[in-house]
């Protein structure tokens, strides 16, 4: 598996990879790879010629008062589980590379940006945005793999892909669990055994959610506060918003109808997670 970190030898690969017409799956990471990153990779390898994971840990998606710092990095560690899970080519640049001095572009991906994730962490929308595009420039995809896990993301990077004309394919694949149902994710790491234990609020919340609706209920307002009820009674857990929206547009929806998703955003001490699921309501 080659190892690429410099950008001018990415875009000569890639260059030889369209003369060669190989279809190329690109998964974005920001490393730190667990398995649900590794379900991505597992995905591309099925559906491409070359496998491309990207390890970056993009600075402008992180507020100021956010853990760009103390993001996990062990390269050496991810490096190792791509290859074995049958990845060609691990791009890794540095943040020079990726953001030489003088850079001021931004991709601002207008209304879908402007709830939920994006309204909690402002600019973070702008930062995954402009670095997946220039990836996706860099990568030249024919497939592009993201996980459910970040909902909100996956519809704000389809809708860039879309409105940039990217000639690349978004496959949204589904979240990772851990035995327990909590979601995987690079930030599980922190949190204290008792913590860990309490981060499974998300996953009841959303699963009660799910119970309901199929029994029928109709308003998203009542279930909401069973919801908020249910996750509350965890003494680390601090709610950030419990959402029932439309699967697409990500607007609330107050009757429980159509292609929904239900996203919740929870402080569990001092971590915060995201989990959320789908929901079609016929
Ligand atoms: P990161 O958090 O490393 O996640 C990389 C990809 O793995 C994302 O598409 C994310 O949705 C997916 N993923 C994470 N946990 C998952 C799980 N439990 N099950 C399935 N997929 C999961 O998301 C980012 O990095 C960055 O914002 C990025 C898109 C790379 C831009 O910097």
């Amino acid at each position: 598996m080659k190892l690429v970190r410099s950008v001018k030898q990415m875009a000569a690969l890639t260059a030889g990879y369209q003369q060669q017409r190989r279809r190329v799956g690109v998964v974005p990471t920001m490393g730190a790879l667990h398995e649900g990153h590794l379900s991505l990779i597992r995905v591309a390898r099925e559906q491409n010629d070359i496998v491309i994971v990207t390890i970056f840990v993009n600075p402008l998606q992180f507020g100021p008062q956010e853990d760009f710092k103390r993001y996990p990095r062990s390269l050496t560690k991810d490096r190792r589980l791509a290859a074995a899970t049958g990845a060609d080519l691990v791009f890794a640049p540095s943040i020079t590379e990726i953001y030489p001095a003088g850079f001021q572009t931004g991709i601002d991906v207008g209304e879908l940006v402007a709830r939920w994730e994006g309204a909690s962490r402002l600019g973070h929308f702008r930062g995954v945005a402009t670095v997946v595009a220039i990836l996706f420039q860099l990568t030249q995809p024919t497939n592009a793999y993201v996980g459910q896990k970040d909902y909100q993301q996956s519809v704000v990077i389809r809708r860039m892909a879309a409105d940039l004309r990217f000639r690349c394919r978004i496959h949204v694949l589904p979240t990772v669990r851990e035995a327990d149902g909590l979601a995987m994710s690079s930030r599980n790491a922190s949190l204290r055994p008792a913590e860990r234990r309490q981060a499974t609020v998300l996953v009841q919340a959303l699963e009660l959610a799910r119970t309901r609706i199929q029994a029928g209920a109709g308003d998203a307002g009542p279930l909401i506060d069973e919801m908020r009820q249910l996750i509350s009674a965890a003494t680390s857990a601090r709610i950030d918003y419990v959402a029932i929206v439309h699967a697409r547009t990500l607007e609330p929806q107050w009757r429980l109808h159509g292609a929904l998703a239900i996203l919740v955003a929870v402080w569990i001490g001092r971590t915060r997670l995201i989990d959320n699921i789908l929901v079609d309501v016929p």
